[in-house]
């Protein structure tokens, strides 16, 4: 069987973690990088955090640090109250040995295209910055690759910074624009699906239970981000955003799309919201605007559980 390649931007984070240990735990992806960047926590912290992720599953995949700062609008400070100070939870700073690539994220994702090609999607799950610099570095990038499939934005629903943006895109807003302007081909599972996707903290429990060691390691970073979620929602688990544009890609027909144009808002109360534009000179994208929750889910849970026992076997 061959397997989906996929490079994974993202800010780990917490659900990011748990989708990169998801996909690491799928037998029908390989991973051929990540990329970090900032948003939950600095783009430092990103890579260190990844780079043991990496470790952890006993694996040998890249790890390209990325951009350090958006694109052009001034940087933010990192989601440190959702996250975690150190951007696993409660837990210390990890202390991986392997290094990073010498690559910058811009760079890699360029060389991956190169050697994939179409067999290559992206699938970012963080703030799109990475993305813009690489369709600075390559123009023709964009027709290179299958595909990419990301978390972000809220085409039809409220954002979760605000009542117009998801945080992804308001935390680079211009990059998404880049992003949504380039004319590949683009997924966007936005907050529209993923606040459907819902994991209790007894889910966590069982993935721990089935795999005391990476899923106890997920249930133990996830439980600052629970706290977050019984804080501010009155539930007690959370939202698998990330999750959720990895199973995109692998498990398509749990999604529904719409296809339009989008537009990232730059300037304004609304910056960072993503709207559908009446614009016939823009390409079109597709937003997810349904999804089988529960299969998600089921299947999130079912992949995670299985992950020590794959450890072994690898
Ligand atoms: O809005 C959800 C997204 O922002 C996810 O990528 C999550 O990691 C957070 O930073
Ligand atoms: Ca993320």
């Amino acid at each position: 069987m061959s397997r989906q390649k996929i490079l994974i931007d993202t800010d780990p984070g917490v659900d990011d973690a748990l989708a990169i240990h998801m996909a690491f735990a799928d037998p029908r992806l390989d991973v051929v990088g990540l990329t970090t960047v900032f948003g939950n926590v600095h783009t430092y912290q990103a890579t260190r955090n990844a780079r043991h992720l990496v470790e952890m599953a006993g694996l040998v995949v890249p790890v390209a640090h990325g951009a350090e700062k958006p694109y052009q609008q001034a940087q933010r400070d990192p989601a440190h109250f959702i996250h975690g100070a150190e951007g696993f939870g409660d837990l210390p700073a990890p202390d991986p040995q392997r290094p990073a690539d010498p690559r910058s994220a811009a760079r890699f994702i360029c060389d991956m295209a190169d050697e994939h090609g179409e067999d290559l999607i992206l699938c970012p799950i963080g703030p799109l910055t990475n993305l813009a610099h690489a369709l600075d570095l390559d123009a023709n990038l964009q027709n290179k690759i299958g595909g990419v499939v990301l978390m972000g934005g809220a085409v039809t629903v409220p954002g979760n910074v605000n009542a117009f943006a998801e945080a992804n895109i308001h935390n680079d807003p211009h990059a998404a624009e880049m992003v949504f302007a380039a004319g590949w081909d683009v997924r966007i599972i936005g907050l529209d699906v993923t606040e459907q996707i819902l994991c209790t903290s007894q889910h966590l429990e069982d993935i721990a239970l089935g795999a005391p060691g990476i899923g106890g390691f997920l249930r133990d970073v996830s439980a600052f981000y629970v706290r977050f979620y019984q804080d501010s929602r009155s539930f007690d688990g959370c939202c698998l955003h990330d999750p959720a544009a990895v199973i995109a890609i692998t498990d398509p027909d749990w999604f529904s799309y719409e296809t339009a144009p989008v537009k990232v808002v730059l300037d304004g109360e609304g910056l960072g919201d993503t709207q559908i534009v009446d614009d016939s000179s823009r390409p079109h994208v597709r937003f997810a605007t349904a999804c089988r929750h529960e299969e998600i889910r089921d299947h999130f849970i079912a992949t995670l559980k299985s992950t020590d026992q794959r450890l072994v076997e690898r």
